[in-house]
Parts: C-alpha cells; sequence; structure tokens
C-alpha cells in the first residue's frame, strides 16, 4: 500500500516560493518606479509587466498542475469551517494571481502600450480599445 503523502513535491514548493518571490518583485519594481524618474523609471515599469506576464503563465501551469496533484489533505481533526476557509482563501490567490496581470495586461492593451517581454520579444496586446 502506498505510503501517505505528508510532504508537498518539489515541483508544488518550487512554484510556491518562485510565485511569492515574483509578487514581492512586483512591489518593489512599483515602488522604484515611482522612487525614480525618466528612462529607468518607464524600464522599472516594462520589467514590471514582463514579471507579471510569467506570474499569469506560471499561474496557469500551477493550476494545471495542482489539478493533477492535489493538495495535501488537511489534518481530520480541523473544524469544517476551517477547512472550508483554507480551501477559500487558496482559491482566492489563484484568482488573485490571475487577475491582477490580466487587468495590468488589459490597461497596457486599452492604452495601447506595446509590452516587450524582457526586451526579448513583442507581447501581443488584447483586442481591446
Ligand atoms: C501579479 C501580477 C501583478 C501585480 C501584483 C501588480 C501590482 C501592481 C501594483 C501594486 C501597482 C501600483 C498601483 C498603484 O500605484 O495604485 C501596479 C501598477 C501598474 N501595473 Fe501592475 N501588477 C501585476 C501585473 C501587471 C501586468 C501583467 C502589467 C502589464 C502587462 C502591469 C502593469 C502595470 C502598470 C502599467 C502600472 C502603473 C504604473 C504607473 O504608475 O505608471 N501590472 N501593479
Amino acid at each position: 500500500m502506498a505510503e501517505p503523502r505528508n510532504r508537498y513535491s518539489t515541483v508544488s514548493l518550487t512554484l510556491h516560493w518562485l510565485t511569492a518571490a515574483l509578487v514581492v518583485t512586483q512591489v518593489l519594481l512599483i515602488a522604484a518606479h515611482e522612487a525614480t524618474e525618466g528612462p529607468l523609471s518607464r524600464e522599472f515599469v516594462q520589467v514590471h509587466k514582463s514579471v507579471g506576464l510569467t506570474i499569469l503563465v506560471l499561474t496557469l501551469g500551477r493550476i494545471v498542475w495542482r489539478l493533477a496533484n492535489p493538495a495535501l489533505p488537511l489534518p481530520e481533526a480541523m473544524p469544517p469551517w476551517q477547512k472550508l476557509l483554507a480551501r477559500a482563501t487558496h482559491v482566492l490567490f489563484y484568482v488573485f494571481l490571475i487577475a491582477m496581470p490580466l487587468v495590468g495586461w488589459a490597461a497596457s492593451s486599452a492604452g495601447g502600450r506595446e509590452i516587450v517581454w524582457f526586451g526579448l520579444f513583442e507581447w501581443p496586446l488584447l483586442p481591446i480599445g
């Protein structure tokens, strides 16, 4: 009989901490953008956009991974309302991790401002006026 899992997989842990680090980076990039002026300030926004879109792709990949590899079961002694709250919080985080970059992408698209992903290639703008 297979041993019950008591630890998240390396892929899950990596995706988790990478996402956390990138979200913190996003806030620092905006702070740097606001503290500077001119081309450097605009560069910070460019990197912010690239990191944000990376978070979007990572999160979509993470959801696929998560569906194929369900989370560890919560402790049996945990009251049902706490289990529900824990699950709802996780879902809410996924919603934020998708909604925030989507809103940024939509805003850039609506403003017609090009996005060049880490200076490597032009990221398509959403077809919104
Ligand atoms: C998880 C991903 C993201 C997070 C956490 C995030 C977070 C933020 C935050 C906290 C601000 C400051 C808002 C304010 O000053 O009121 C901001 C501004 C902004 N974000 Fe994002 N963002 C993300 C993704 C994106 C993406 C994907 C784009 C575009 C493709 C984007 C474009 C912008 C722009 C253009 C601004 C305004 C910068 C300015 O003040 O000129 N963001 N973002």
